[in-house]
């Protein structure tokens, strides 16, 4: 299609928006979120201020926007800036155009990671790679990382700018990280619980860190704020992990299967490899890095993992992270707000997409 953006120039877009398929279409905060109806007025005042980013010359950022922020995003960033600010007592009428940061960071990283692994659905839609092509996605991931630049800014907290700035850095090294180790059969736990970490934590952990920051709390609450969020970062990407092998696509929304089909070996497959004699290993391995493998041999793996203990075992110690993160909130006095910290942390274990 061609596209007249702003006006100006005429470009060649892949296609126009394909209907989107009933399975895909918007689930947004309702569905598998019966424990987080409590979180609804925040969802609601989030959701609002997400939109206000689209005051754009150019309407293709609003069209491109609009399509990747719906869908059904679980907005668990900005909630937890939300929630660790009234944590700290911080009330100020920023707070949740501020949460919107993290949402937006978290977004514009997902474009560029769609585009990464040629991702063909995002949060239940067509991911927008795939209905605008990968020039468009990128460019969107780097207006909505510029805009969250943009209301940081307007903070004049050197702080919270750093802590963003950190953040941002650190997820991109831990994704050339993971680039680095597509198709390595032999990644160790290590080395993959340093890329989630990196890759999803981090985030979530400075969305945390930001509440205590812009509250001018302690930095010892700073510090425990932030050692939640990662925790609680590290236990949801694990379970992440976990889905890419247990769910099904339209609960999930996103395929699964999807992390062996890129060659991300995560740690469903570590543990199991682990637990295989070497010469079956050594026939699976060779299989996959020849890319002779067919849809039967990533089912068989898929049904391996399943059947081999592993992810019980996953879910155990994203069971634990959940704990020892709930264990952070201990300085803090019991309150209403706590409390939702601690529901939805659990909620991260519980969750099906
Ligand atoms: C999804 O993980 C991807 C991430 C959590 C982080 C992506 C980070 C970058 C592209 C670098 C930083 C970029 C910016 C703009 C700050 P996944 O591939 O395991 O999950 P998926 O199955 O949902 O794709
Ligand atoms: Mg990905």
């Amino acid at each position: 299609m061609r596209y007249n953006v702003g006006g100006r120039k005429t470009v060649n877009l892949k296609t126009v928006h394909p209907p989107i398929k009933k399975e895909f279409q918007d689930k947004k905060m309702g569905s598998d979120r019966s424990n987080l109806t409590q979180f609804k007025k925040h969802f609601d005042i989030i959701n609002q201020e997400l939109y206000k980013v689209f005051d754009s010359r150019v309407p293709l950022v609003e069209e491109i926007g609009k399509h990747t922020l719906l869908g059904h995003g679980k907005r668990l960033r900005p909630l937890m800036f939300v929630l660790t600010c009234e944590l700290c007592n911080y009330h100020g009428k920023d707070v949740y155009r501020l949460s919107t940061i993290f949402e937006y960071i978290h977004t514009a990283s997902l474009l560029h990671d769609d585009v990464l692994d040629n991702a063909e659905i995002r949060r239940n839609r067509p991911s927008a790679n795939q209905v605008w092509g990968n020039h468009a996605a990128i460019l969107e991931g780097d207006f909505l990382l510029t805009k969250s630049i943009s209301i940081a800014l307007r903070t004049n907290n050197l702080p919270f700018m750093t802590k963003l700035a950190d953040t941002t850095l650190r997820m991109t090294e831990g994704q050339i990280q993971e680039l680095a180790h597509t198709d390595d059969w032999d990644i160790s736990r290590d080395l993959h619980m340093e890329i989630i970490t990196a890759k999803t934590a981090i985030l979530i952990s400075a969305a945390c860190a930001c509440g205590a920051i812009i509250s001018g709390a302690e930095a010892e609450t700073g510090e425990s704020l932030e050692q939640f969020g990662l925790k609680a970062g590290i236990a949801f990407q694990l379970i992440d992990d976990l889905l890419d092998y247990t769910s099904s696509e339209e609960v999930f929304g996103k395929p699964v299967g999807k992390d062996l089909k890129e060659g991300k070996i995560t740690l469903p497959l570590i543990y199991t490899l682990s637990q295989l004699e070497t010469a079956e290993r050594k026939r699976l391995e060779d299989l996959f890095l020849n890319h002779r493998r067919t849809d039967d041999d990533y089912r068989d793996i898929i049904d391996l993992v399943r059947r081999n203990g592993a992810l019980d075992r996953i879910r155990e110690e994203a069971r634990i992270y959940v704990t020892d993160a709930i264990s952070c909130l201990d300085m803090f006095p019991d309150s209403a707000t706590k409390r939702d910290l601690t529901t939805l942390s659990q909620h991260i274990i519980d969750r099906k997409y």
